[in-house]
C-alpha cells in the first residue's frame, strides 16, 4: 500500500466528470487499498478518486463504523433532506453548510466486481452523496450555503 498526494481545489481533475470502472481488476484493488491508507492517515471519513488524480468512479468511506468500499456508485432512491456542516480533505480548513437528502439507497459494485445495495442515513448518508458529486467534478463549495475558516468537523 502507498499514501497517495490529496489533490487541492483548483486542481483540474477535481472538476471532471469521472469514467466509469470497466473492469474491476487488481489495479482498482490496489487504488481501493491506497485510497483507505490516504484517507485514514489525513484523518478524513472518505475519499473519491480524483482527490488523489484519478479520475475514476471509486469511492472509500468510514464514517468510523469500518470502510466500504464503492466501485461505480449510484444513488438509486433519496428521500427527505438534512443540512449539516460539512469539509473535505481538498478544500483544508473550510467548512460549509450543505443541504442534502437525508436517506439514500446506492448500488455499487465491491472489489470483486460484485453487485451490492447499501441503505444509509446521518453522516453516513451525508457522506455517500458528498464523495459522489466529487465523481461528477462538484465540490461542497460549490452548494454551500456558507462557507467559514475553522475547525468545526461535520
Ligand atoms: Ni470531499
Amino acid at each position: 500500500m502507498s499514501l497517495l498526494e490529496i489533490k487541492k481545489a483548483g486542481a483540474p481533475v477535481l472538476k471532471e466528470v469521472c469514467s466509469p470502472v470497466e473492469r474491476v481488476d487488481k489495479s482498482i484493488r490496489i487504488l481501493l487499498d491506497d485510497m483507505a491508507e490516504t484517507m485514514y492517515k489525513a484523518e478524513g471519513v472518505g475519499l473519491a478518486a480524483p482527490q488523489v488524480g484519478e479520475s475514476v468512479r471509486v469511492v472509500v468511506i468510514d464514517v468510523g463504523k469500518g470502510l466500504i468500499e464503492f466501485v461505480n456508485p449510484v444513488i438509486i432512491f433519496r428521500e427527505g433532506c438534512a443540512k449539516d456542516t460539512e469539509g473535505c480533505l481538498s478544500v483544508p480548513n473550510l467548512y460549509g453548510e450543505v443541504e442534502r437528502a437525508a436517506k439514500v439507497k446506492v448500488e455499487f459494485l465491491n472489489r470483486w466486481g460484485k453487485k451490492k445495495h447499501l441503505t444509509a442515513d446521518g453522516l453516513l448518508a451525508r457522506c455517500i452523496q458528498h464523495e459522489l458529486d466529487h465523481l461528477e467534478g462538484r465540490l461542497f463549495i460549490d452548494i454551500a450555503e456558507s462557507l467559514h475558516e475553522g475547525e468545526s468537523k461535520s
